[in-house]
């Protein structure tokens, strides 16, 4: 593509360290997208003849029917897509491909090329969250009023629902949803006829090749369009946060189908096997899930740092920006397709988590809210009180609302008869009716308003 200026081909090493298309041939589609566009406009605008972008166009075509039926060929001596496209296109119709790149750089089509890419991966992670959400919600909505321990350190803190704990995640992946879309409208400006750097000489027009790539506008300067990466940026970042929520649920999971917990049994058909332990069954995918959050990361961190310092405009080190996103991009959508079987499918054992919510005390703060509100207690000295009560239930090995009524009284005076009516798991949990409290009634009126948002019936 430049001979012109050389005297000698690159060494091997020069052809292998400079090659992209190993990777970059997965922008196929939208490259052609890209040079369609750009040679129509070429044509509109009487820059090439209307003859040649009518053959531009059709070529493009041709070449696009090979990727279909046989893939990208691979060789590095063209080093990208762009100019594996363009030597092809030159093999199929002739030296009139060399029109293709009239007022174009390999910066700015690049640019365009990724973001559209980019916006496309935008749009399938808000797809796949879409599905988790209405999982989360018909789960939820199952179990509004299913009895689990809440936690706080992992020790067991106050009874809960089910439905709440699986509505939290729905919350998550909500403002997830909302940084992909916040990304989306800020990346949707179109980068193509920035050229190399300066912008170009020729009277193109860059509002009609926005227009036909979908983009709102074309950008507005040229050095920053090519040098942009803030969208692959704003992608990893949502989708590193998204991949955050997914492993703190995959963690719960793992932790709920343990023996000990025996909260939940996961469907075989997302578990595996041991290959020596017969009894053995593993929750393998959601591992995977809280492992892939460490590499999205990982992604994010690998781009950030590609990008950190780097002079204005292009430079070659822009080239890696594209493997972390595509690798972030596949181990998300993995991990998003995984949860939404799992939370579908997963059979939750609602006794076992309504034992474990009577253990542990996790009605004292019923207790000790009943001096106040009963007794008229100070809340300081009905926790007092209240950790008293725990002590003994303690040392009787007996729940709460075992002690006798005698017994509480011998710790204050003032406890009454009314207290066991307190000291249950279902009046703990329906007492807690604030606005977002764990309260069935609540849990299902936030239910409700998830599945209108949805859109589900
Ligand atoms: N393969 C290059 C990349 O992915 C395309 C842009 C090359 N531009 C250049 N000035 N060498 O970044």
């Amino acid at each position: 593509m430049w001979g012109g200026r050389f005297a000698e081909g690159p060494a091997a090493i020069m052809r292998e360290i400079n090659a992209s298309i190993p990777f970059d041939k997965a922008l196929w589609r939208q490259d052609i997208a890209a040079s369609k566009a750009h040679v129509a406009m070429l044509g509109a605008c009487g820059i090439v003849s209307d003859a040649d972008a009518l053959a531009i166009e059709a070529g493009l075509d041709k070449v696009a029917a090979e990727y279909e039926a046989e893939g990208v060929p691979e060789d590095w001596d063209l080093e990208d897509i762009h100019m594996t496209t363009e030597s092809r296109l030159a093999e199929l119709i002739g030296p009139v491909a060399g029109r293709l790149h009239t007022a174009r750089s390999r910066n700015d089509q690049v640019a365009t090329d990724f973001r559209l890419w980019v916006r496309d991966a935008m749009d399938q992670a808000d797809a796949g969250l879409l599905e988790l959400q209405k999982a989360l919600v018909t789960r939820g909505g199952e179990h509004a009023a299913s009895i689990m321990p809440g936690f706080t350190h992992l020790q067991a803190a106050q009874p809960v629902t089910l439905g709440h704990h699986l509505m939290a995640y729905y919350e998550m992946i909500r403002r997830d949803r909302s940084r992909f879309h916040d990304a989306r409208k800020r990346m949707n400006e179109c980068p193509l006829g920035s050229a190399a750097l300066a912008g170009t000489g020729f009277a193109i027009d860059r509002e009609m090749t926005a227009q036909a790539l979908g983009f709102d506008k074309p950008t507005v300067n040229s050095l920053d369009a090519v040098s942009d990466r803030d969208f692959a940026l704003d992608y990893l970042q949502a989708a590193a946060q998204c991949a955050l929520h997914l492993s703190r649920l995959a963690e719960e999971l793992i932790l709920w189908a343990s023996q000990p917990f025996s909260f939940v049994r996961l469907p075989d058909s997302l578990s595996t096997g041991s290959s020596i332990m017969p009894q053995k069954k593993n929750p393998d995918a959601a591992e995977l899930v809280r492992g892939h959050a460490g590499r999205i990361v990982g992604c994010l961190t690998a781009l950030t740092v590609t990008m950190k310092g780097l002079p204005l405009a292009y430079s070659k080190d822009m080239q890696d920006d594209k493997p972390p996103v595509f690798e972030a991009a596949s181990l998300l959508g993995l991990s998003i397709a995984a949860m939404t079987g799992m939370i579908a499918e997963a059979t939750f054992r609602t006794e076992r988590m309504r034992e474990a919510a009577e253990l542990g005390y996790a009605t004292a703060t019923d207790l000790a809210d009943w001096l106040v509100r009963e007794a008229g207690l100070p809340f300081r000295e009905a926790h007092h009180v209240t950790g008293a009560a725990v002590k003994l239930a303690e040392s009787r090995g007996v729940a709460l609302d075992k002690l006798s009524l005698v017994e509480l009284q011998g710790i204050d005076g003032r406890i009454g008869e009314g207290v066991f009516k307190a000291l249950s798991v279902e009046s703990s949990v329906a007492a807690r009716a604030s606005h977002g409290g764990t309260a069935p009634a609540e849990v299902q009126k936030r239910v409700a308003e998830a599945r209108k948002a949805l859109g589900m019936a």
